[in-house]
Parts: C-alpha cells; sequence; structure tokens
C-alpha cells in the first residue's frame, strides 16, 4: 500500500527519488520521506506528515539534499498515525541503518519487547522500527548477514528498502508478499515498489520473487535467494510510454481512465479476435478438462469482485456450470469447497492485492487449477497463476478502478464464450451475435461517454444527497454494487447497492422524500420487474434516475425523474456500458463536493495488507 523508490548511481539521488515517489503517490499519501546518504555528510533523513508536495517543499525538491544513493517512501499508514516520527525511512537507534517498508511485520511487538529489554529505545509506532533496530543489533560489520538474520527473525509480508551508512555503495532491496521491482540502468540501478517510478529510467526490470534479496551498486545488481545464494533474474522489457502514467491535459486521472475505456476495450479484446473467433493463445484448456469442472469460483476483491458478480450471471447462462463468486478475504477462512476438479477465476488489477494472493494459494495448496485475469505484468498472481490472461488496460494510476474494471468485465466475456464453445453449450448463431456486437462495443463506450455533460449537470442536482441507493436486478444489479462502490469511495457519500427485489425486505425503510434512487433496467427480459420497484419507491417519494437501453427509454421516461440512456447491445455485454454513465456520475458528484477524487480518504491503490 506504500511507495517505495530507491537509487544508486552518479547522479544527485534527491530529485529522482521524489520524482519515483510522485509516481508512487497514489500507493499511499499520508506520509513521506527520504534517506540519502552523502559523503561527508552521512545519512540524511528528512520526513514530514501530508502529501509529497510538503517533503518536497522541505527539500527544493529534493535538490536540498546531496548524496547519489538513497530511499524514498510514501506512506498509508497501518501501525501508528500518520506523523513525522511515524513517517518512514525508520532509522536505527545509532543512525547506521535506514529503512523503508511496505506490508506489516506480525510479531513486531514481540521483537520490540525483546529489543527493549536489551535497552534499545523507540522513537515510534511503527512496526517498520523494529526492523531499523534489528538490523542495527544484528550487524557486525556484514551487511548481508544482518538482513539475513532479521529475515528469520520476523514474520509477515515485507518490501523492504535498506541503506547503511557502513556501505553507502549498496542498496539493499527484499521482498516477501509484497511486490518489489528492480529497475537496471547504465551506470545506476534503481528499486521500487511500481515500475512506474522507474520507467522515466530505464524500461529494463526485474522482478523480486518471495524471499529475494537483491543488492544494488552503480554498477550492477545482485540477487540472491533465501539462502544468499547467487541466483540469476531475467530482465524484462516495459513497453509502454511514461505518458500512459501521466494526466494528459485531464484535471484528474481518474477522468482520463474513464476517457480510456473504449481504447483500453479495443486493445484487451479485439487482438483476441481472429476470424470471428475468439483465440486465447495464451489458455491451455480443453473440452475434457471443462466438462469434468465441478465448479467455477471466483475469487476476488471490491471492484473485481464486482467484475465477478457480473461474471457469474454470464458464465452460469453460458456454461451451465455452477458459479460461486467470494471475496477473497473470506474464501481463506470459510473451509471452501474446492476439489481437483474446481477452477478458480482469480480477478485483480494489480495481481498484489493481499487477500486475493492468499486466497488464490490456498485455492491451489487444496488442488485448483487458477486462471487469473491480471493488469500489471509479471505481478504475484500472474505468476504464481497456471494460466493468466492479461486484461491491456495500460497503467491506472486513479485508486477508484475504471478501465480495469472494463476490461476485466471484456476479458470475462472472451473466457465465457471460449469456453462455452470447447463445452458446446453455446448455438453458433449466439456465438456470432455476441463476437459481432463486441466488434461494435468500443464505438458503443464512445456514444456513451459523449453524454458526460449530461451526467454532469444530473450530479450537479443530486451531489449533496446524504444517502443514494443503487438498484437493479441480474447483470443490472452487479453493475450497481460498482456504481454504489465508485461513489462513496471517492465522493463520501453513503451509499448501497440492492437487487431490486430484494429492497421491500428491509431497506425500503430508509427510502423517504428525496431520496435519490438509481435504478438499473438495462436488462430487458427483467424490465418490467424492476420497474414495479421502481414505482414503489417513487410512491415513497424517492427522486429516481434511471439507467436503460435506448430501446426501453422512452417506457422508462414515463415513471422516473431522469433518464440516462445506453445503446441496445447483446445482454451479456450490458454491465460494460452501464458501468460509465456510473463512473461518470461518482466522479462528477465528488468533483462538485470538492474531493480528492484520485487519492480518496483512507485508500490506497493496491492493498498489500490483510
Ligand atoms: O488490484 P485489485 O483488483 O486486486 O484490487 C481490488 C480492490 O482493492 C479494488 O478493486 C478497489 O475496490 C478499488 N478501489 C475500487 O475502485
Amino acid at each position: 500500500m506504500c511507495g517505495i523508490v530507491g537509487f544508486i548511481g552518479a547522479e544527485e539521488a534527491g530529485p529522482i527519488l521524489l520524482d519515483g515517489l510522485s509516481r508512487l503517490e497514489y500507493r499511499g499519501y499520508d506520509s513521506a520521506g527520504l534517506a540519502i546518504y552523502g559523503a561527508g555528510q552521512g545519512l540524511q533523513v528528512v520526513k514530514a506528515k501530508g502529501r509529497l508536495k510538503v517533503l518536497s517543499d522541505l527539500t527544493q525538491g529534493g535538490a536540498a539534499i546531496h548524496g547519489s544513493v538513497g530511499l524514498g517512501h510514501t506512506r498509508w499508514a497501518t501501525h501508528g498515525e500518520p506523523s513525522d516520527v511515524n513517517s518512514h525511512p525508520q532509522v536505527s537507534g545509532d543512525g547506521r541503518f535506514a529503512v523503508v517498508h511496505n506490508g506489516i511485520i506480525e510479531n513486531y511487538v514481540e521483537i520490540k519487547e525483546f529489543l527493549e529489554r536489551k535497552g534499545v529505545r523507540f522513537v515510534s509506532q511503527t512496526d517498520t522500527e523494529v526492523v531499523a533496530q534489528l538490523l542495527e543489533y544484528y550487524y557486525t560489520g556484514d551487511l548481508l548477514g544482518a538482513v539475513s538474520k532479521v529475515l528469520h527473525r520476523i514474520d509477515g509480508a515485507y518490501a523492504f528498502g535498506i541503506i547503511c551508512a557502513d556501505c553507502p555503495d549498496k542498496l539493499v532491496a527484499v521482498r516477501k508478499d509484497s511486490p518489489l521491482i528492480l529497475g537496471h540502468g547504465e551506470g545506476f540501478n534503481l528499486l521500487a515498489s511500481d515500475v512506474t517510478a522507474v520507467i522515466k529510467y530505464t524500461r529494463e526490470v526485474s522482478y523480486l520473487d518471495d524471499g529475494e534479496v537483491a543488492v544494488l551498486t552503480t554498477d550492477g545488481v545482485q540477487v540472491y535467494d533465501a539462502y544468499l545464494q547467487p541466483t540469476e533474474k531475467e530482465l524484462c522489457h516495459v513497453d509502454w510510454e511514461i505518458s500512459a502514467a501521466e494526466k494528459g491535459g485531464y484535471e484528474h486521472f481518474m477522468a482520463k481512465e474513464i476517457m480510456e475505456q473504449p481504447e483500453a476495450f479495443r486493445k484487451t479484446v479485439f487482438p483476441r479476435l481472429k476470424d470471428g473467433r475468439v483465440v486465447l493463445d495464451d489458455l491451455h484448456f480443453d473440452q475434457a478438462y471443462l466438462r469434468g469442472m465441478d465448479k467455477l469460483y471466483v475469487i476476488a476483491c471490491g471492484s473485481s469482485y464486482h467484475v465477478g458478480m457480473a461474471a457469474k450471471y454470464n458464465l452460469e447462462k453460458l456454461l451451465r456450470k455452477p458459479v460461486e463468486v467470494t471475496l477473497a478475504s473470506e474464501f481463506r477462512y470459510c473451509d471452501p469447497i474446492v476439489t481437483e476438479n474446481t477452477l478458480t477465476l482469480v480477478i485483480s488489477q494489480s495481481g498484489e492485492t493481499i487477500d486475493t494472493l492468499a486466497a488464490m494459494r490456498e485455492a491451489r495448496r487444496l488442488g485448483a487449477r487458477v486462471l487469473s485475469v491480471v493488469n500489471v505484468v509479471g505481478s504475484t498472481i500472474a505468476r504464481e497463476s497456471d494460466d493468466v490472461i492479461y486484461t491491456w488496460a495500460g497503467p491506472e494510476i486513479a485508486v477508484a478502478t475504471t478501465k480495469a474494471y472494463s476490461t476485466q468485465l471484456a476479458v470475462t466475456y472472451l473466457v465465457g464464450l471460449y469456453f462455452a464453445d470447447l463445452l458446446g453449450t453455446i448455438s453458433p448463431e449466439e456465438y456470432e451475435a455476441v463476437v459481432s456486437e463486441l466488434l461494435l462495443l468500443p464505438t458503443k463506450l464512445e456514444a456513451v461517454l459523449e453524454q458526460r455533460e449530461r451526467i454532469q449537470y444530473m450530479a450537479s442536482l443530486y451531489f449533496n444527497h446524504p444517502s443514494i441507493f443503487f438498484i437493479g436486478r441480474n447483470l443490472d444489479y452487479a453493475v450497481g454494487l460498482e456504481g454504489s462502490l465508485k461513489l462513496k469511495e471517492i465522493s463520501y457519500i453513503h451509499s448501497e447497492a440492492y437487487a431490486a427485489g430484494e429492497l421491500k425486505h428491509g431497506t425500503i425503510s430508509l427510502i423517504e422524500p428525496g431520496t435519490l434512487v438509481v435504478a438499473l433496467a438495462s436488462y430487458t427480459p427483467l424490465f418490467e420487474k424492476l420497474m414495479s420497484n421502481v414505482v414503489e419507491v417513487k410512491s415513497r417519494g424517492a427522486d429516481v434516475l434511471g439507467l436503460t437501453v435506448e430501446s426501453r427509454g422512452d417506457d422508462m421516461a414515463k415513471t422516473v425523474d431522469h433518464t440516462i440512456r445506453v445503446p441496445d447491445t447483446h445482454p451479456m455485454l450490458l454491465p460494460s456500458l452501464d458501468v460509465l454513465p456510473l463512473q461518470l456520475f461518482a466522479y462528477y458528484v465528488a468533483l462538485q463536493r470538492g474531493c480528492d477524487i484520485d487519492k480518496p480518504r483512507n485508500l490506497a491503490k493496491s492493498v498489500t495488507v490483510e
């Protein structure tokens, strides 16, 4: 959840570290810090509560601290409130070690007590300080030896960057269950929690695996396994442009990423459609496996879970196999019924969400096969899956996901068609109908995005409502869940999404004159049923914002206060169109409310703590 960057080379490290942190700030943004070693100056540490700008102003953009090796960190607090002293880097009592950390040290209390008994004085409330102090405790002149002893002593999930004042020609990087990449340059090297921080300087990266330790110098990188035996890493070339991780004239990354969805859909889907067929070269399934498959278990968190909810409706219909969707954070602890004939579909934009990763490992331990849908190439979930399909959405920076959600949905359509074809559960006519509509979908997405001014107007009518409900049935319900999450995470308005038929079993008591209900009625087989629910809330005084397809727009407009229309398409693909107005609505509501849209309070882009 935090951002880590490290640099070693010939240039001044400060500005490079701050530049890297500015690209990682979406991972955590309650405080930030730098540790830079300068000849004659020793280890200099500057930390500041608040956004990165505070640190940048304090250090004149990093230029005020001299030295060509250092670490930077932007924090999302877990242990200890956001404050200067709890910010990273955390430093050992003797000032020799500085440590930046992403993750949680689970046994830090016990280690802290142990060190306190030895006379060590702690200054912060963080679990990370334990690591800095433990390094000092074990250090006898051998840096890697001390690191190794610390790793054997701590439990939990972590990515560390470590600098030692005795060895200023080295940076140490370590990871377990938290991402860390190495950027390989000419005469310099970098470490970071995300490629976005290094891409300006080098496109050659390698991915540290769990338990590995890397030592970076100006001229090279040596990686060791958990037993400190040297190991070789494969270099990967990152081929996306730096502009993909910049705002490109938009006020917010979220706005840019919403508008990028037609293109992201094209990039994800079109190369996988050849001569009217879905071609998934990345997958290795056959008919025998799919026939024997007892269940498809979808595992994910947040918006990725909502993709799973939509996929369930489509996949069960297409495959005639049971599909169970479960929150990754629940999966591990619910004694799941998984056999070797169970396929788990793991959905994650980042590929690093710890709940999803842990659930996936549990599913594999129980014998299930794992197919993952991931956006970040080389991420842990992608690497540990039996099969992976990448969403080619490009880097997603805004904390609230939009284009990753859309491309995940797109991949579930492709997987559904591919499996149904192998199983023989889809007619050629139906198959062709869906593929034709897939090809038309980007243009239809563009048409929906053209309605953004109208949606902004609607947002201006309702932006100060204290509570907003979303109702829908079937696929519309699944999309309502996402619309509601989008709204609450960036605008801080209380919101709930309900299966429309369920409303009268309790929640309708919350509807009173003026309550806003967003009613999704694009799934036409259930249009009339949904409209009955709309009448129920209208008769209790609700304002209703309706969302439906063009062909039912006039019908809906007779009953609701405002209608948003999306183009008709194959019912299976409706979520892709429906979600856009809801993303735009959330965005404009948050804009009216003056919220920090790309960095909503309390959130971080990649949730690497349980
Ligand atoms: O990277 P992942 O897809 O695994 O992330 C899962 C959720 O944390 C994520 O979708 C979260 O709900 C977003 N903030 C929603 O906008």
